[in-house]
């Protein structure tokens, strides 16, 4: 819905309902990082503007959480079969936007509709519980505790470039239905793939003042938002210095922080290492690397590392490069600014000493998947999230010292263990430092019901369905005293 559609459109926000022009009469332009073309503009909101969305957030929330569970669940129903209904749109705003294959952009959407339903069904099969007093020493069955959970109020949900409407829904959804209210600030750079989703939720009919999108860097609109007193929760994910940001600024409120990772690929030598390096090639280089979950650094066990450093430099040269409209599996990184950041990392590991297996070459914000073998600790490429298509390799004597190196790192967000003995799997699992171990598999966050959690640096609390409702509800206790 842009305001102006004459040459590049310009993109309003949205509060209470209504699409607007901020009154600041600011813009920001989205640049798409491969038709290195300005696609549209974007407002950039003022604070009062954002008192005035987090306001009709609030008002709205009260008769929103004392709408019954079904009513809720229609509205989101609705609101997936819309998302459907225009995926053609939306997967095209996705790749201009932010650069991913049109293919990957669909299974974002489909994803996203998926995510939905799947949380209106969780929803409606979660219930309370009671509990009688006399199983306490002293106590009267009498006393009997009815525990309901009720919404936390207003969610802030920050996300990120990489999945501007999957990330973005996949705290929306979860607050909607258990009866909260949102403030929705998109990245930047996805702030109009972000816009197409609400317009769809917008489509459903849902109720205004219930879902809010204020749009506007980070920088100058996301302190204001995190420390506002009318924020109950805060649902972010993104880099890890705006979360501990984040985490500074916040006071006394509820907090999920899914950041960034380092995840580690650990191949033993019993492991099989045609369908390792698949998985390690998949969850390294899909869209670039631009993942939370992509695989950043190859632990291999010294016996197997030249046959799997081949089979690995085979599989990189096959990947395609290029441009997400021809589904090219590398694609040119966000900005140019990343590119200059992940080339800065193999330039460092180049001059340490570091083997160049392939790649290192670049055409503007196009890194070429780039793999580097012999990287030692001493590397910023083995400790650095590249968010971007290099894969250090770092040879390792024994099992214990891959565990040693995959926990000196201030990320624990996922690890892969490629081995054929389960029993070795899981004495190194039962090691890593991680939110989630994968064994004979990429790393990566789906199914969206399992729980995902990023522990130190990467993160706070856990989402998944069913964890994300509970993360914006809190338990309330009734308590009953019977005549005896
Ligand atoms: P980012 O730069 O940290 O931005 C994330 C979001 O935070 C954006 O909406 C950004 O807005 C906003 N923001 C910036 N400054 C803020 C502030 N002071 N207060 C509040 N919000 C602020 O991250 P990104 O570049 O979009 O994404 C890449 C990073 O996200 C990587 O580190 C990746 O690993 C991580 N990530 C983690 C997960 C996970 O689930 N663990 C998933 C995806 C991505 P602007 O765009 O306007 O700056
Ligand atoms: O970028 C972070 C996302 O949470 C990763 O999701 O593993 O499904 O690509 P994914």
């Amino acid at each position: 819905m842009p305001v102006n559609s004459i040459h590049i459109p310009t993109y309003p926000y949205y509060i209470n309902g209504d699409w607007l022009e901020s009154r600041s009469g600011q813009t920001i332009d989205i640049y798409s990082p491969y038709l290195n073309e300005v696609i549209g503009k974007v407002q950039a909101i003022t604070k009062d503007e954002v008192d005035e969305a987090i306001i009709s957030a609030r008002i709205a929330q009260r008769d929103w959480a004392i709408r019954p569970l079904q009513e809720r669940a229609q509205y989101l129903y609705r609101w997936a079969d819309e998302l459907v209904a225009s995926k053609d749109e939306i997967a095209a705003t996705i790749m201009k936007e932010v650069g991913k294959t049109l293919k990957d952009a669909y299974k974002e959407v489909t994803r996203t509709a998926e995510f939905i339903q799947y949380t209106v069904e969780e929803a409606l099969h979660m219930h309370g519980e009671s509990m009688r007093g006399d199983s306490f020493p002293g106590c009267s069955k009498s006393k009997v505790a009815i525990t309901d959970r009720v919404p936390l109020g207003v969610v802030l949900a920050i996300s990120p470039f990489n999945y501007p409407v999957n990330l973005s829904a996949a705290k929306i959804a979860p607050a909607l239905i258990s009866g909260n209210t949102v403030i929705f600030k998109p990245a930047t750079q996805g702030t109009i793939s972000g816009l197409k989703m609400i317009e769809a939720l917008h489509r459903s009919g849902l109720p205004k003042g219930l879902v809010n999108l204020v749009t506007g860097r980070g920088s100058e609109i996301g302190d204001y938002l995190v420390e506002h007193d009318s924020i109950d929760m805060i649902s972010f994910t993104g880099g890890t210095s705006t979360g501990i940001n984040i985490a500074k600024k916040s006071v006394m409120i509820p907090l999920v922080l899914e950041l960034g990772g380092k995840d580690p690929g650990i191949v033993c030598e019993d492991a099989n290492l045609f369908e390792s390096a698949k998985q390690i090639i998949s969850g390294a280089f899909s869209y670039s690397g631009q993942r939370c979950t992509a695989i950043k650094r190859v632990l291999a066990h010294e016996n197997i590392a030249d046959n799997l450093v081949q089979i690995l430099k085979e599989e990189t040269m096959n990947l395609s490069v290029g441009s997400p409209k021809d589904e090219s599996m590398i694609v040119p990184l966000i900005d140019h600014q990343s590119a200059d950041f992940v080339q800065g990392l193999i330039d460092d590991a180049l001059e340490k000493g570091a083997t160049l297996v392939t790649g290192n070459k670049r055409s503007k914000n196009l890194i070429y998947p780039t793999l580097l073998d012999n990287v030692t600790m001493d590397m910023d490429v083995a400790i650095e999230e590249p968010f971007g298509p290099v894969l250090p390799i770092l040879r390792v004597k024994s099992d214990q010292e891959a565990i040693d190196i995959a926990n000196q790192s201030e990320y624990g967000l996922q690890a892969s263990v490629f081995t054929n003995d389960i029993n070795r799997a899981f004495r190194i699992s039962n090691n890593i430092e991680a939110g989630t171990v994968q064994i004979n598999g990429r790393t990566e966050r789906g199914p969206d019901h399992f729980p995902f959690i990023g522990i130190k640096k990467s993160g706070i609390g856990s989402q998944g369905i069913r964890r994300s409702i509970e993360s914006m509800t809190r338990e309330k206790v009734t308590v009953l005293n019977l005549a005896e």
